[in-house]
Parts: structure tokens; C-alpha cells; sequence
């Protein structure tokens, strides 16, 4: 029988966070239960850092990025001790459930949670749309939309000066982001990390360059291509540097190894056409989170809150198809979901 739960956000916010906290909240209260608000995260539970969830902190957030309750990319599997403290918390506070809102790191860690016998249930979000098990996760949809209108910006200037632009966006290791960006908005090539191997990139690279000298001879002297910061150009590989690793192992600052800068200079010596660069960044992470996504973060904030109802436990909710569902937290961590040879192979029909 539940009466008190707490929330938390974990890793890098994105928009959809406080649709999702009010959604989970909406269901408790209708339920009766008491709300905690976790500050900062995994943090939050480590340090006993929280406040009381009350109606007036969440209802008018449906339309607000970022979070309310704050967020780190803090994991407790590297603090001495984390996980007891945690564990703590959660009987100090009283708790009789949790709900962890994170992408696969900070679900990870609900998952070892739940393992150990705390009653937890996780909403998938992330800006990039790589976890497993759920059709889409919140904050996707806003940052393409945001990725589609700097394309389109910069398909301006490129029409203006005659040249190519670069823009580098988001997404760690998955390509999603600049997949969609690329198709929604008719740019005119996009790499992405998924089918730009080692082995793969050199003729992916020679394609892109044919590509664009072909464009130019029809008489159409601009393009934008797109790239995501994942891909790893040759000569510009990602150095493993311990102290750019965060607490989960990922690269800080991705935007920082000069990718796009590299792709640019190196577009503009192989074809002699003028091009420059943008790298869009937390821009895309920012901002009043669309329609798309405050339905879908509100719908997976209240299933979450019928699950811990029901008593199901260790599991995230999820999108399949237009039902929210659930499935197991191991499922959902297993491996990222990255974009398949056949919606790469859509987005190259564009490119002729
Ligand atoms: O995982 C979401 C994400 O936005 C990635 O796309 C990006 O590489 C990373 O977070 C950036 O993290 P931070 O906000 O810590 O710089």
C-alpha cells in the first residue's frame, strides 16, 4: 500500500522533464499519496537532498523546459558507499516507491536498485532517442525541431555566400538527432555514427564529396550537411582521456573535439567551395518542450504512477506504437538502440 513516493531526474535534461514530474504527480495526488521532490538526481538520494512536491511547484510546468528538481549525471556505483546511501534515504524519508526520470545511465542505476530490493519504476527520456524497448523517449522530438530550424537558417546563408555549412548536433553515440534533421529538413547529407565505421568512412566521405561537386554542377552552389557527434573522422579520433570521462564512463564535451571545424576543412580542400561550421549544442537541450513531447512525457509520468499502483516494480514505462506500456528495466539497459540500415538508407534516397 503506498502513500509517500519521491521523483527524480537524472543525466542531461531535456524538454519534456516537468510534463513528465507533473504527469507522475498528478496520478499520486489523485491517489492520495504524498510527493517528494529528489534534488539533483541520484544526488539527491545520496546526500538526503529533497523538498516537498506541492500543486503549486507543478502545475503551470507543462510548457517549461529544463527541471524543476534539478539533475546531475551523479552515480552512486562510484561513491563509496552509494548505493547504502540511497538506500538510506529512502527509509529516512519514509518512501514507500521511487521514480527515476533518466536515460539509460540513471535507469541503469534504478535497475541495480531495484535489484537490491528497492521499489522502483523508470520514464525513459533523452534528448537522444537511443533507449532500447520504447519507440521514442521525450526531449527528441524538441531538439530535431530546433536542429531542423538551425538547417534551415544556415541553408540561408549557404544560398546567400554560395558555400557549404556544417552542422554538428547532438546524440553521444546514437545518430537519431541528426538522422531526422537531416530528412526533415532536406539537407543535403548527413553522417552519422551508425553507418560511419572505421571501415565505412572513407567512402562515406568520398560519396559526400562526389555528392556535393555534383550539386554544384547542376547549378545549385550551396548545401548544408549535417553531422552528428558521434562520428569519428579519420585523423580525428576520440582519445580515451580518463579525466574527460564522466561518472558513467561517456566523453564530456563532445562538442569540444572539433568535429564539425574538422568536416568543414576538410570539405573545403577537397572541393575548393567556401564552407563554414556550427555546432548547435545544449541550444537543442533548452527551451519549451513540443507538443509532441509534454502528450508523451505526461503519459509516461502517469503510467509510471498506475505501475507503482499496481505494485510493478523494476520496470520502465515505454512508447510502442501509440500505447504506453512497460517493459523490464534489464530490457530497457540492455543495449542502445541506434538508427537502422534501413532509415539511414531513406535519408540517402534525398541525397542524388
Ligand atoms: O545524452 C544527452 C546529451 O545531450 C548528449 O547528446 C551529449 O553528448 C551529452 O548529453 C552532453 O552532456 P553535458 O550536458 O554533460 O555536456
Amino acid at each position: 500500500m503506498i502513500k509517500k513516493i519521491g521523483i527524480l531526474t537524472g543525466g542531461g535534461d531535456c524538454p519534456g522533464l516537468n510534463p513528465a514530474i507533473r504527469g507522475v504527480w498528478s496520478r499520486a495526488h489523485q491517489l492520495g499519496w504524498e510527493v517528494v521532490g529528489i534534488e539533483d538526481g541520484w544526488n539527491g538520494m545520496v546526500e538526503k537532498i529533497w523538498r516537498p512536491l506541492l500543486l503549486q511547484e507543478v502545475e503551470e510546468i507543462i510548457n517549461r523546459g529544463g527541471t524543476i528538481l534539478g539533475s546531475t549525471r551523479t552515480n552512486p556505483a562510484k561513491i563509496e558507499g552509494g548505493f547504502e546511501k540511497v538506500e538510506q534515504t529512502f527509509r529516512d524519508l519514509g518512501l514507500d516507491a521511487l521514480v527515476a526520470i533518466g536515460g539509460d545511465d540513471t535507469l541503469g542505476v534504478a535497475r541495480e536498485l531495484s535489484a537490491r530490493g528497492v521499489p522502483v519504476v523508470g520514464v525513459p527520456k533523452t534528448m537522444d532517442n537511443d533507449l532500447e524497448g520504447t519507440d521514442y523517449t521525450f526531449g527528441f522530438d524538441t531538439s530535431v525541431t530546433v536542429a531542423v530550424d538551425a538547417v534551415e537558417r544556415l541553408r540561408d546563408v549557404a544560398k546567400s555566400h554560395h558555400r557549404v555549412m556544417v552542422l554538428e548536433v547532438m546524440g553521444r553515440k546514437a545518430g537519431w538527432v541528426a538522422w531526422m534533421t537531416a530528412l526533415a529538413s532536406g539537407a543535403d547529407w548527413v553522417l552519422i555514427p551508425e553507418h560511419a565505421s572505421k571501415e565505412e568512412i572513407p567512402d562515406v566521405l568520398d560519396a559526400m564529396i562526389a555528392h556535393l561537386k555534383s550539386l554544384w554542377s547542376r547549378g545549385k552552389r550551396y548545401a548544408v550537411v549535417v553531422i552528428s557527434e558521434g562520428v569519428e573522422l579519420p585523423g580525428h579520433e576520440d582519445v580515451t582521456d580518463q579525466s574527460r570521462l564522466d561518472a558513467f564512463g561517456h566523453m564530456k564535451n563532445l562538442g569540444e573535439k572539433g568535429l564539425a571545424p574538422a568536416l568543414a576543412e576538410y570539405i573545403e580542400k577537397e572541393t575548393g567551395y567556401e564552407t563554414r561550421h556550427s555546432v548547435i549544442g545544449h541550444i537543442q537541450r533548452g527551451g519549451p518542450p513540443t507538443v509532441f513531447d509534454r502528450v508523451l512525457a505526461t503519459r509516461l509520468g502517469v503510467k509510471a504512477a498506475d505501475l507503482l499502483n499496481e505494485g510493478v516494480f523494476g520496470h520502465m514505462v515505454c512508447l510502442q506504437g501509440n500505447e504506453v506500456r512497460s517493459i523490464s528495466l534489464k530490457e530497457a539497459t540492455s543495449t542502445p538502440k541506434v538508427v537502422p540500415e534501413s532509415l539511414y538508407d531513406l535519408a540517402c534516397l534525398f541525397f542524388q
